[in-house]
This record gives structure tokens, C-alpha cells and sequence, in this order.
């Protein structure tokens, strides 16, 4: 008995390291800004890196004018030595690899058209891309960074309308005449001169070991900017971060599930995980290079009391819900700011009602409906350990390299939900 035991425990352990996934860790490094306990300081990484291959630092950005890449906060990254101090992490944790990411979203410029332009600008001319590429090798190097992720600001794709009934037909006549708002008259340029700078990028790391991944940001549209198949010889992995389809932001009046794994009934098609990855398998990324990123945040509205919460998409809200105390920011609450008002007895005031995910294809979401003045109504679509861990079983069935978690800082890191700290990374990682 006991050697069969023992058998069993080699198998075991075998089995793991044979099929060893990829566990991406997304940081946030301005969260050291946010107070009190949503405040993340360098030693709250500690418990989360056990459990994670890459660490990405965001982020860094791209100076408009001689488009090098800069540190997007020169006091806190270099005054006060936050990427030599990420970076030194790697002593204690000699298997880790720290990158540094370009962009995220947080590295914004100009407006409308012209929002985050520099992104498109840079690829346009090989001068522009090689001091790029010189100065990114350069920072790199100089704070020992493992390499570069590219969590490029492609123009993100305009939200779907709403459109019912005569609306609806007068729509698509008007659409076949005028054709939709073109984002980007040159995406085609675009896109191969964006495969030429990750070639560029590898060339100049190759010597030095360097590693080169990409972020796909939400809402950027894949088929227009990516080449996966010229792509991927050059990247160490692609982070897919298919979530975000639904934000207050995007969708002031409009909410549903932003980030289901299949296909929900009358939702454009390509706005789920399963599209995202059939895209980039079908033109040629090769499974194991692609990771699913997966968000430790909710989406959240407010809710009108008239609004019905069971008709998909939910109409008639009146934009972003109120900032959380920990993360204060409209239209988003971390996992730790939802799960502690979540309870079973829709009496608790300030308790917020969550439904579960039965289909295990769409996400949970949470809603309270406002009192009598009308005030704190809210409906929260967002993901939590089970639906973190129902992703990383869609990764590992269908062989995908492994998981990026956005992000590290927005997970229970201190855990005040049930006692267990990044229980959405843990839940994941245990998944796989
Ligand atoms: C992405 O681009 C393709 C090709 O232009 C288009 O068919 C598709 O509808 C776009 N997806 C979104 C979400 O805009």
C-alpha cells in the first residue's frame, strides 16, 4: 500500500511539471497611490510571486517627440528606485522574470482621434522604431529588467449600439451608404509595421536573452492590428486580455457581462474569450505561446430602480457606479471592494446580491437596487475565484500556454474575503 501511495505521488508530480503552465502576473505599480487598505506596497507582492513565472511592470510609456521609451513615473520608478527594487525580487526569487510593459492604457496622449496617436506614429517610420528600439533595450538592461511586454494603444473599437426595432432597420440602411467611423485609415500599415518592430525589438534582444511578449489591450481589435502568425517566431507569449467588452464608459446607458468565455445569444460575436483565441489559433499563434488574462475587477453601473436586471443586455443606466472606497474610481470596484457587501440576505443594507454563473459560459454579476432616494442602486459585472478558475480550465482544455491575472493589486491581497489572500490568482493557478 504504501509504495503504491508513494507511486501515485511520483505520477503525480510528474504530471504537473509535464504540463507546467504559464502564470503571467500583472502589477500595477501606481496602486502604491491608493490609500489605507487598498494601498499595495512592494512587500504585498510577496505572497502572490510564488505562484507566478513573469511579473510585468506596469508601465512605461513612449516620449511623443523622440519616441523613446521613458519611464511613465520618473519619480516613483527611478527617484524612488521602484524598478530596482522590483527587479531585485529576482534575488530572493531566482526563477522569476520581471518585464517591463510599454502603454496599458495608462500612458495617454491627446484626444479623439488623436488619442494615444504616438502609438500609431512611431511604427510609421524605421527611424522613429530604432530609437524605440535602442532606448527600450537601454532602460532594460540598465535596471535588469528579464525584457519587454508591449501592451501597445491600438484605437480601441467603437461600442455597439443599441438598436431596436425601426431604429434598427433605419440603422443598417444608413450603415451600407455612410459605412461605419473608420478608427484608423492606415491599420493595414499598421499592422505590418507593427510586425516589423517586434522583429526589430527580438534582433536587438536576442544577444542579450532578452524576452518580448505582447498584451492584446481590451476592445482592440485583433483581426485589424494582428498578424499572429509573423507575430508569434518573435514573441515569448501573447497575453489575450479579452475582457472589458462592457464598460460604463464605453456603455454609459447599457451593461452586461464583461468578459463571458463563450458566446451569449444576440451579443456581437467576437466579443467573448472563446472568439479571441480562435482567432489567434486559426491564423497561426501556436497554443502555448497564447495566455488568457484575467481581471480581478468588477464593471459596475448604476442601477435605476425601473431597470430590469434579468434582460440581457440591461438598458437604462445611468453610467458609472460610484468609486469604491479602497480603488476610488467611477465605474470600477476591485474583488475585495465587491465580495465583502456580497450576501445571501438581500436585506443587509449595502448588501449587494450576487448570482452565480450556472452556465459557467457568461460570469457573475452582483446588483442592489437603490432605496427610496433613489440613491445607491448598482449592478456589477465582474469575475471572482470560481469563474477565475472556470477560465483556467478553459486554457488548460483547450492547451493554451496559461493565465495572465490584471492584476495583481485589484485581487484580495490582503485577504478580507475569506481569509486567503489573491484568491482569484491562487483559484486560477489551482484550475490549471
Ligand atoms: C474587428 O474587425 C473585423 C474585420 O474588420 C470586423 O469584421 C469585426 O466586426 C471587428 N470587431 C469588432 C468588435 O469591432
Amino acid at each position: 500500500m504504501r509504495t503504491l501511495v508513494f507511486s501515485l505521488f511520483i505520477l503525480t508530480v510528474a504530471a504537473v511539471s509535464a504540463n507546467e503552465k504559464l502564470v503571467v502576473c500583472n502589477y500595477e505599480a501606481k496602486a502604491h497611490l491608493r490609500q489605507g487598505q487598498g494601498q499595495f506596497g512592494l512587500h504585498d507582492l510577496d505572497e502572490a510571486i510564488r505562484y507566478c513565472n513573469y511579473l510585468i511592470y506596469g508601465y512605461a510609456a513612449i516620449d511623443d517627440k523622440t519616441f523613446k521609451l521613458v519611464p511613465l513615473n520618473e519619480q516613483f520608478d527611478i527617484m524612488k528606485d521602484n524598478y530596482r527594487l522590483v527587479t531585485d525580487l529576482k534575488r530572493r526569487y531566482p526563477k522569476l522574470k520581471v518585464l517591463l510593459s510599454v502603454g496599458g492604457n495608462d500612458d495617454v496622449t491627446g484626444s479623439g482621434d488623436e488619442l494615444n496617436v504616438k502609438y500609431r506614429n512611431i511604427l510609421e517610420s524605421t527611424t522613429h522604431r530604432l530609437a524605440f528600439v535602442n532606448s527600450a533595450h537601454t532602460l532594460i538592461k540598465g535596471y535588469d529588467f528579464d525584457g519587454l511586454d508591449l501592451a501597445w494603444e491600438f484605437p480601441e473599437t467603437k461600442p455597439k449600439k443599441i438598436k431596436t426595432g425601426l431604429k434598427k432597420a433605419w440603422n443598417s440602411f444608413k450603415s451600407v451608404f455612410a459605412g461605419e467611423h473608420v478608427v484608423d485609415a492606415n491599420a493595414e500599415q499598421h499592422k505590418e509595421q507593427f510586425t516589423a518592430l517586434v522583429k526589430e525589438l527580438k534582433a536587438a534582444f536576442r544577444p542579450d536573452n532578452l524576452k518580448l511578449s505582447l498584451t492584446v489591450l481590451p476592445n482592440v481589435n485583433s483581426t485589424v492590428y494582428y498578424d499572429p502568425r509573423n507575430l508569434a517566431p518573435h514573441l515569448d507569449f501573447i497575453a489575450l486580455h479579452a475582457f472589458d467588452f462592457y464598460t460604463p464608459h464605453r456603455n454609459e446607458h447599457l451593461a452586461d457581462f464583461p468578459s463571458p468565455v463563450y458566446e451569449l445569444i444576440d451579443r456581437r460575436v467576437d466579443e467573448n474569450v472563446d472568439a479571441w483565441v480562435k482567432y489567434w489559433l486559426n491564423n497561426g499563434a501556436p497554443a502555448n505561446k497564447l495566455v488568457l488574462g484575467i481581471p480581478t475587477y468588477g464593471r459596475t453601473w448604476h442601477l435605476q430602480g425601473e431597470a430590469k436586471i434579468d434582460e440581457f443586455p440591461i438598458t437604462d443606466l445611468e453610467g458609472p457606479g460610484e468609486p469604491g472606497p479602497l480603488t476610488k474610481e467611477a465605474g470600477l470596484l476591485s474583488y475585495p471592494e465587491i465580495c465583502t457587501k456580497v450576501t445571501t440576505r438581500t436585506t443587509t443594507p449595502g448588501g449587494l446580491t450576487k448570482i452565480s454563473d450556472g452556465t459557467k459560459r457568461r460570469g457573475v454579476y452582483a446588483y442592489r437596487y437603490p432605496d427610496k432616494d433613489d440613491k445607491g442602486g448598482v449592478w456589477i459585472g465582474y469575475e471572482d475565484p470560481e469563474t477565475a478558475a472556470i477560465k483556467a480550465q478553459y486554457v488548460k482544455n483547450k492547451g493554451l500556454g496559461g493565465i495572465a491575472i490584471d492584476d495583481l493589486t485589484l485581487d484580495d491581497f490582503r485577504g478580507v474575503c475569506n481569509n486567503n489572500k489573491f484568491a482569484i490568482l491562487k483559484a486560477a493557478v489551482a484550475a490549471m
